[in-house]
């Protein structure tokens, strides 16, 4: 049992159980709860889908439900606005945010877009709805070479705005991609020194690494690939494996779902300035871990933080997920 306890005196509210409260809103609300595989574990199994960013934006399309509550960050919430934009998309923290997505303020990429007038604009779906406006496709981890390899071989292409999953793209497809300069603060300090010592002492583990980490660590990887892919690779691997994970610890808990018998190592970061591998807590998203199961269950019941966003952003945004949707 899990309670929210009021912490003022004057609050009226007793002791609430949030699970059974939470799926009590959900039956009167006509909610659906969507959750990244990122989000702590008592979200995830109060969630009624689970999945990577193409997964949840399918979910968010499809639903009949009148209300979405996503558990994820805020460009996520706002994807799920941009396809339903009839619904009400609820964020338990407006807070929660992304450093991919911060990496492309509009305004710099409209001018860096507008310096490339020959060039079809191609971003990960982790950027701001203002962002995806100027976008012609999105792509997820899950299906950006297949994007990719479904235009044109002459056409030229902006990629962002993560560099790192540009790079890994452009080695995948043999494209010739202008890349963004952002990243992911979480995959880019993972320590490539620290994973190789893991594999020594762990001689038979299979490393998992997400593409928003850099080249010298996805060079690591047995298996690279969106966190459903890595997924993937757990439930068809031998029970008894181990696994060194190199992306965010909170796909850890749908990983022993599929091999309870398996054995899971998280794969330490490296702060600058301090020793190599020296932080065990760095590699866990601050802006997944905003969300908590208190504020979801109050998100809900006060109907707030709500997504808004005008109506010719969500026109031109609609366009670039829409495809990517299509294509894979
Ligand atoms: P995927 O779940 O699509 O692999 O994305 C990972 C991520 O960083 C989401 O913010
Ligand atoms: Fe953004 Fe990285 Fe966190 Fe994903 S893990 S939400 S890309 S900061």
């Amino acid at each position: 049992m899990i309670l929210l306890t009021p912490n003022t005196k004057n609050s009226r509210t007793s002791e609430v159980d949030l699970v059974p409260a939470i799926q009590k809103l959900k039956r009167e609300m006509n909610a659906i709860i969507l959750a990244h595989y990122y989000q702590v574990d008592e979200i995830q199994d109060v969630a009624d889908f689970i999945g990577d960013s193409l997964d949840l934006s399918r979910k968010a399309a499809d639903t009949d439900a009148d209300v979405i509550v996503f558990c994820g960050v805020h460009f996520m919430a706002e994807t799920a606005k941009v396809l339903s934009p009839h619904k009400t998309v609820l964020l338990p923290d407006l807070a929660a945010g992304c450093s991919l997505a911060e990496s492309a303020p509009p305004e710099a990429f409209k001018a860096f877009v507008d310096a490339h007038p020959n060039h079809l604009v191609v971003n990960y779906v982790n950027t701001s709805a203002a962002v995806k406006a100027l976008t012609d496709y999105c792509v997820t981890s899950s299906n950006a070479v297949q994007v990719i390899n479904s235009l044109p071989p002459e056409q030229e292409i902006i990629f962002g705005p993560d560099k790192y999953l540009g790079d890994w793209v452009r080695r995948e497809t043999g494209r010739d991609m202008l890349l963004w300069e952002g990243s992911c603060e979480v995959h880019e300090i993972f320590s490539e020194q620290a994973i190789s010592e893991m594999m020594q002492e762990n001689p038979g583990a299979k490393v998992l690494v997400h593409p928003e980490c850099p080249g010298p660590v996805r060079d690591l990887g047995d298996v690279v690939g969106s966190t459903k892919r890595l997924l993937e690779a757990v439930a068809n691997g031998p029970e008894d494996a181990t696994y060194i994970v190199v992306t965010e610890p909170g796909i850890i808990h749908k990983m022993k779902e599929a091999a309870p018998k398996a054995t899971f190592l998280m794969a330490p970061a490296s702060v600058s300035g301090s020793e190599e591998g020296s932080c065990t807590t760095c590699n866990t998203c601050p802006h997944m871990k905003r969300n908590t199961l208190e504020k979801l269950y109050l998100c809900m019941k006060n109907r707030s933080p709500e997504i808004f966003l005008d109506e010719e952003i969500v026109r031109k945004a609609r366009i670039p997920i829409e495809r990517m949707i299509a294509i894979g």
